[in-house]
C-alpha cells in the first residue's frame, strides 16, 4: 500500500487526478470504478480540465459508480446518477452509453444487482477503482457488519444515515430507505486501488483503516489485503498515520 500525503485538497486533486490520467492515458479503453460524494469533487474537476485541455480522452473509458440509491429518479438532483452527470460526464468526451451506475430505478432488487455483476464481469473487470471514505469505514455504502459482504447487494440504510441524508431531501420522507452497492468482492478484484480522503474529521478513521486489525467492522480495512492500493490523504485527515 502506498500513502501519499499532501498539504491541501487541491494537492489531494490534483494527485488522485493524475493516478486516473495515467490509467485513461496507458488505457484508453480502460474501465473505471467511480464514486460520488464531497471528496473527490476536485479531482473530477481536475479531470475535467485535463480533457478539456486535450490531455486526456475518455472517448473509450468505461465507467461503474459504486452505489446507488434504490428507488430514486436518476434525474433527482441527489441521485448519484445526477452527481456524476453534473461533476464529470457532462463535462467530458465520454459516450453516456458506456457509463454505469446501478439502476435504482429496478425494484427487483436481486436482478438489479446481479446484472450490475454481471456488466462489470463482461467490461472485463475494473481496471481502477476510486474510493472514498466513510467516517464508520464504509466503503461503497457497505457499512460495519460482521462479514464482508461479496457481491453488489441491495443494504438498508442505517437510522442515522437517512437522518444525516434528510437535510439534502426536502422531507425526510423522501430519503431513500435502501441502496444498491457493489460488494466488497466486487472492488477488491478491481486491479488497482485508489482511495481519497480530506480533512481532519477522517483523521481516526484512516488510521483505523490502513493501519489497524482487518475487520468488516471496519470495511475500508479489507484494502490491507489488496496487492495495489494508493492512498491520498491531505495533512488533516493523514496526521494519525
Ligand atoms: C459514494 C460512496 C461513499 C463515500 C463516503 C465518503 O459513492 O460510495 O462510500 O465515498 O461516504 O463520502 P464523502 O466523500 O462525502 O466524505
Amino acid at each position: 500500500m502506498e500513502i501519499i500525503i499532501t498539504e491541501t485538497y487541491e494537492e489531494m486533486s490534483r494527485e488522485a487526478a493524475d493516478i486516473i490520467a495515467e490509467c485513461v492515458k496507458q488505457k484508453p479503453d480502460c474501465v473505471l470504478g467511480l464514486a460520488t460524494g464531497s471528496t473527490p469533487i476536485g479531482l473530477y474537476a481536475e479531470l475535467v480540465k485535463d480533457n478539456q485541455a486535450g490531455e486526456i480522452s475518455f472517448k473509450d473509458v468505461k465507467t461503474f459508480n459504486l452505489d446507488e440509491y434504490r428507488g430514486l429518479d436518476p434525474k433527482h438532483h441527489q441521485s448519484y446518477r445526477y452527481f456524476m452527470q453534473e461533476n464529470l460526464f457532462d463535462h467530458v468526451d465520454i459516450v453516456a452509453e458506456n457509463t454505469h451506475v446501478p439502476n435504482g430505478f429496478n425494484p427487483n432488487a436481486e436482478e438489479a444487482c446481479a446484472e450490475y455483476e454481471e456488466s462489470i464481469d463482461e467490461a472485463g473487470g475494473l481496471d481502477l477503482q476510486l474510493l472514498g471514505l466513510g467516517h464508520n469505514g464504509h466503503i461503497g455504502f457497505n457499512e460495519p457488519a460482521d462479514h464482508f459482504p461479496l457481491a453488489t447487494n441491495c443494504v438498508q440504510l442505517t437510522e442515522s444515515t437517512i437522518q444525516a441524508n434528510s437535510r439534502l431531501f426536502d422531507s425526510i420522507d423522501e430519503v431513500p430507505r435502501e441502496a444498491y452497492t457493489m460488494g466488497i468482492g466486487t472492488i477488491m478484484r478491481a486491479k488497482k486501488i485508489l482511495v481519497v480522503a480530506n480533512g481532519a474529521g477522517k483523521a481516526e478513521i484512516v488510521k483505523k483503516a490502513f493501519l489497524g486489525p482487518i475487520t468488516p467492522q471496519v470495511p475500508a480495512s479489507v484494502l490491507q489485503l489488496h496487492p495495489d492500493v494508493t492512498v491520498v490523504v491531505d495533512e488533516l485527515a493523514g496526521e494519525l498515520l
